[in-house]
């Protein structure tokens, strides 16, 4: 039989970015990212491309699909936080399998970020440290952006604050982003998290928390969104007893979900041999395979502590459908990726896909 290419679950395409990743590796991080994104951008412009792409990855299987949020996901697997800041990429993330995507972490107005090299690979452990400090266009330019974006994926906007902005004003800084980028996407989720802006997890306490989800509920309404999700995205380095007045205040507020988690500042998910070497570059946090068993921790104790009709998206360390699948019997609604892929490339999200496919049929 000739295999239809729409057919979901057809044959995987050759793994060119395994043959090609000893030379993309030899490049530094953010000069791989440049090249990818060009070479990205530029397969987006030839007609057919995508869709000769989004056959070779395999469409997600119609049983993967599930209703999260009110948004029907054609897959539970979606793209972290951080890799397409800008929203640049949406119709190639599509694509490649991914059922959502969140853009972002998009700031009120542009900044730099912090000097570089400030990405480091470490790819026998599959790791990476960032420091990169939201590097954003600006919520004005990715708003923009958005203006075009594909319809029918699902798409959040992860919203933060610039970094001269004084943790005290941090709610303007939120507001405004969301103000731009809201409008414009499928459901937000402010980022409390990130360990390279200065001050910034400290807003996941639950005294400055409360205020800022008030604040944010409150522009919610006053835009007429409250239909639309509002989630936070917590660190994976808080105390149990830290974490659960967190998730408490979360879940106090009255926002739609919550996902976990950013990366780690905890040096110990790397191992002895290599730690001494991770030390000697400098702050940022980690994430890849190492942070899998802390992340999976924070998952469990977050879905013992939610109430069932909130959201969770389950975020660190997960690179295979085994992950994948684990994250979501523990209770996740749905799961997001981001050094796996950097790692396995970008066949990796249809090999997810039809993991989790196949474990859908065996399970029912
Ligand atoms: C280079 C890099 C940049 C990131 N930037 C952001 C960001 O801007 N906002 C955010 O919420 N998370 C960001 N993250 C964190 C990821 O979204 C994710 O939470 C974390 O990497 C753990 O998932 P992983 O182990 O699958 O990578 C970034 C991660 C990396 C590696």
């Amino acid at each position: 039989m000739v295999p239809d290419p729409d057919e979901p679950n057809m044959k995987p395409a050759p793994d060119l970015y395994a043959l090609l990743r000893p030379l993309i590796f030899k490049l530094n991080p953010e000069t791989a990212h440049g090249l990818a994104f060009t070479a990205g951008a530029a397969a987006q412009r030839i007609p057919g491309v995508l869709g000769l792409l989004a056959s070779a990855c395999g469409r997600p299987d119609p049983g993967l699909a599930r209703e999260v949020l009110g948004l029907r996901f054609p897959s539970p697997v979606g793209l972290a936080a951080g890799l397409d800041k800008g929203a640049e990429l949406l119709p190639l993330w599509q694509a490649l399998g991914f059922g959502f995507v969140e853009v972002g972490t998009v700031t009120p107005r542009p900044q730099p970020g912090n000097p570089k090299p400030r990405v480091f690979r470490l790819p026998e452990e599959q790791l990476i440290l960032n420091r990169m400090g939201f590097n954003s266009e600006g919520a004005e330019v990715v708003a923009r952006r958005l203006r075009s974006r594909p319809r029918n994926l699902i798409v959040g906007g992860n919203i933060g604050k610039n970094k001269e902005t004084p943790e005290g004003q941090a709610l303007a800084d939120y507001a405004a982003a969301y103000r731009a980028v809201a409008p414009l996407v499928d459901y937000v989720a402010l980022n409390v998290s990130s360990p390279n802006t200065p001050g910034l997890r400290r807003l996941q306490a639950p005294e400055a928390l409360r205020p800022l989800l008030d604040g944010m509920l409150a522009l919610r309404k006053e835009m007429g969104l409250e239909a639309q999700p509002l989630l936070v995205k917590l660190a994976p380095d808080l105390a149990p007893e830290e974490l659960d007045a967190t998730v408490d205040a979360v879940v106090e507020s009255g926002v739609s979900g919550l996902i976990a988690t950013n990366t780690t500042l905890d040096r110990t998910i790397v191992s002895e041999t290599n730690r001494a070497r991770v030390e000697a570059l400098g702050m940022g946090g980690l994430s890849g395979r190492g942070l899998k068993i802390k992340a999976r921790e924070i998952h469990r104790r977050v879905l013992r502590r939610i109430p069932r009709g909130l959201a969770f998206m389950a975020c660190g360390g997960i690179g295979s459908g085994e992950d994948a699948a684990v994250a979501l019997q523990d209770g996740a609604s749905l799961v997001q990726i981001y050094s796996s892929l950097i790692f396995e490339g970008p066949l990796l999200v249809g090999r997810i896909n039809r993991e989790l496919a196949e474990r859908t049929y065996y399970t029912n």
